[in-house]
């Protein structure tokens, strides 16, 4: 038996050493260690052996077994670094190429230019203080006017041309619109979180106007409103100074007009300093080196009993500003249109 074991490690030796690919390797190790392998017909029989032998036999087997999976294992790993050696030799592998797909290079998408500037807004507001709240885009006539201290056939309701919902209505707040501004996130808000409040609306708006390089029906507000008590207008001059300076990481200067929105009293439209041409006029600040921003004023006291909150008690101020505007001003795009257009060749600058 001895002799035979021998034999069979020396011609295992012999025929690994002529195993010169992967494949035949597999093949030897089938031949000897597979299930019907030589070796494994051995340790099968041994239980045909008599009692007395049955123990050597078993411990010279196992012993055998193992030297054969030594070899085996070398062997194996012998194979594989030629087998890279080579195929390094063959094909030169470069990972810092950018990967492709059928042939072409797979696109990345960017974030929309909106968006970032939406998050760059919330970020700042956020860090003074605000919180971000969001109300629905089909509302009914009551948030969008009528809360809002726009009753039915005042002549402001003709500001905003608005989109009606025609198969519905709200079941005791008049038809549904698609808002027309994200204002009615104030009545919303109070009414949720009541006084004091200081929180951002971002939105989608809708109104129903001929586009052109200026106007679009679909465009994106945001709306501010604070809301405690003692509280004066020059608070918001300061937030919004601090607020666009910080946008554009430059002071920029802001002045108040006076300006008609029904939900504040007094009113007013805020400018900021034209970044385009440092103030000294240009084309965009049609050379008056202010930008035309923003609405904003003292909440009307209509609005905050809308709300829940006794004026008496409270005041606020809010505004509300439109996204595509700022990013019009601050990249120098001329045609608002532009934003939902879906060209890509815009929309991959940003
Ligand atoms: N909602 C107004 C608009 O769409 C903008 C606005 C003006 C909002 C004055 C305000 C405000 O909160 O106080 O034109």
């Amino acid at each position: 038996m001895k002799q035979e074991l021998d034999k069979l490690k020396t011609q295992v030796t012999d025929e690994l050493k002529k195993a010169d690919t992967m494949a035949s390797l597999t093949d030897l190790e089938v031949k000897y260690l597979g299930r019907n392998g030589l070796l494994t017909q051995h340790l099968r029989n041994i239980k045909d052996l008599p009692e007395s032998e049955r123990k050597n036999a078993g411990q010279s087997l196992n012993v055998l077994k193992n030297d054969l999976e030594n070899l085996f294992t070398h062997k194996k790993a012998i194979l594989e670094k030629k087998d890279l050696e080579e195929s390094l030799k063959e094909e030169f592998f470069d990972i810092t190429m950018p990967g492709t797909l059928n042939g072409k290079t797979p696109e990345l998408g960017t974030i929309h230019v909106l968006s970032q500037l939406q998050e760059e807004t919330e970020n700042i507001f956020s860090q003074m203080g605000f919180t971000i709240a969001d109300g629905p885009e089909i509302e009914s006539e009551y948030y969008n006017f009528e809360s809002l201290n726009v009753p039915k056939d005042h002549p402001a309701r003709d500001m905003q041309d608005t989109f009606f919902i025609k198969e519905k209505r709200h079941d005791h707040h008049g038809r549904l619109v698609l808002r027309t501004q994200t204002s009615p996130g104030q009545v919303r808000t109070m009414e949720k979180y009541g006084a004091p409040l200081r929180v951002i609306l971002p939105g989608r708006v809708f109104r129903n106007e001929a586009t052109d390089a200026r106007h679009e029906h679909t465009f994106n507000q945001i709306e501010g409103l604070l809301i405690d008590k003692d509280i004066s207008i020059a608070t918001l001059k300061g937030i919004m100074k601090e607020f666009l300076s910080r946008l554009f990481g430059k002071e920029v200067l802001v002045r108040f007009r006076p300006g008609y929105f029904p939900f504040v009293e007094p009113g007013l439209e805020l400018d900021f300093s034209c970044l385009l041409c440092e103030a000294k006029g240009c084309r965009v600040c049609k050379n008056t080196g202010w930008v035309e921003f923003m609405g904003s004023g003292m909440v009307h006291e209509h609005v905050l009993r809308a709300g829940g909150i006794d004026p008496k008690e409270y005041q606020g101020w809010a505004f509300g500003f439109g996204l595509e505007r700022l990013a019009m001003m601050r990249y120098g795009i001329s045609d608002i249109r532009l934003f939902n257009s879906g060209d890509l060749r815009f929309i991959k600058q940003f």
